[in-house]
């Protein structure tokens, strides 16, 4: 399985792990793939933390950062970091509290609430090109991130440079072949071509078209990678026979024991199916696929107000998200996942997940073998 990006990264497979939980991106590591850590949530100092800590605990081997640099976003959100909290019309704010009230769901008692609208803000700020900078500032200050990927938009220009003058491996998300044509304008080494499949902010092309289509837009200089709908080593071996370099994979480690998810929303993910795993505006104001609730469906009915920009939405969800999670209510529970989420039915560990991954590989090449006439 080791194609020529693993020699380029230094690692042994080419299993690439997004997670935002820094316990997954050491195990995948170790485990001979290359953990990258989703850092647009945190804010620079939670950043240095998480960072720190990976340095620490991932045996000297090579991982990855993914920020979100979106081309579009509320402007205003980029200059005014202070009180983002103002930003959000009284209208929205009065949506999700009455919606929330009218379902019993309880206020979050006082000083957590302020710790966790702090938390949000100070995370959630950072999804705008300026945040974004704030986060490479500090990720470049770790000489094992060898490689830094942007999502939503291809990094500017002044950001290319820092990257290249730090000598890591450049990547950028695409959901289409126009994207991978722009990023790679842009100068970017990798493409991760992600289909609908996805969880998370998603677009309509499904992986199975759109990686031979990014692949041939990219030719021999830029490697790719296939995202959305992976979870199982047979479709690492289709990734490989499209002409990807790779697989990049979300999903399927939130059902690990090293996830950021809780007993109670690991109950819910085991329990969603994979047509509810649905495409909504309602987390981030951008299409994210996501599970289905009550929750997200409120946003989706006649009379609700209109989504607002990058980061805005994502602050105002994120409090009732959390407000969803301390009262345990499964009916209101949404979270991003993509449509291998009906394929994840238990708790496992990133080795497991690493070793079955491996073995379910090992058995399509020896079904596609025994194909081979003799
Ligand atoms: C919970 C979750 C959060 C995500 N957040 C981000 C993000 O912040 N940045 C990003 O580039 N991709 C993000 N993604 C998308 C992943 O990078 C990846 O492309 C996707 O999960 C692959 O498809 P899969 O979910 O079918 O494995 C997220 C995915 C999930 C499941």
């Amino acid at each position: 399985m080791r194609t020529p990006l693993c020699e380029k990264l230094g690692c042994e497979l080419p299993i690439f792990a997004f997670s935002h939980c820094r316990d997954v991106v050491v195990e995948v590591t170790k485990a001979g793939g290359f953990g990258v850590l989703g850092a647009s949530t945190f804010s620079p100092e939670q950043l240095e933390a998480e960072l720190r800590w990976i340095d620490q605990h991932v045996e000297g081997k090579p991982y990855g950062v993914d920020v979100i640099i979106p081309t579009a976003y509320d402007k205003e959100a980029e200059t005014t970091t202070e009180d983002l909290d103002s930003l959000i019309p009284k209208e929205h704010r009065e949506f999700m509290d009455n919606f929330l009230e009218k379902e019993g769901v309880p206020p979050l008692p006082d000083g957590e609430r302020e710790r966790i609208h702090r938390e949000i803000i100070e995370g959630r700020g950072n999804m705008t090109p300026d945040g974004a900078r704030r986060l490479l500032a500090v990720t470049l200050a770790h000489p094992q991130v060898k490689m830094v990927v942007s999502a939503l938009g291809s990094p500017p220009p002044d950001v290319m440079a820092q990257l290249r003058e730090h000598k890591v491996v450049i990547g950028a998300m695409c959901g289409k072949a126009e994207h991978a044509a722009r990023h790679m304008k842009a100068g970017v080494d990798v493409i991760v071509a992600q289909g609908t499949e996805a969880g998370g902010h998603t677009g309509e092309i499904a992986t199975m078209v759109l990686v031979p289509q990014v692949v041939q837009a990219c030719g021999d200089g830029v490697a790719v990678l296939a995202a959305g709908g992976i979870a199982h080593g047979s479709q690492i071996a289709a990734s490989l026979a499209l002409g990807a370099q790779g697989v990049w994979c979300g999903t399927v480690w939130l059902g690990t024991r090293e996830s950021e998810l809780d007993a109670f929303e690991k109950e819910v993910l085991f329990a969603t199916r994979t047509e509810d795993a649905v495409r909504r505006k309602a987390r981030t104001g951008k299409t994210v696929r996501m599970i289905k609730s009550r929750l997200s469906e409120a946003w989706e009915q006649p009379g609700a107000p209109k989504y607002l920009p990058t980061p805005l939405q994502g602050i105002l969800y994120n409090e009732a998200h959390a407000r969803v999670v301390r009262a345990k209510r499964k009916d209101l529970y949404s979270f991003p996942a993509g449509q291998v989420v009906g394929m994840i039915k238990e708790e496992t560990s990133v080795r497991d997940v690493m070793y079955r991954m491996q073995m379910e590989y090992l058995e399509a090449i020896e079904r596609l073998n025994k194909l081979t006439p003799t």
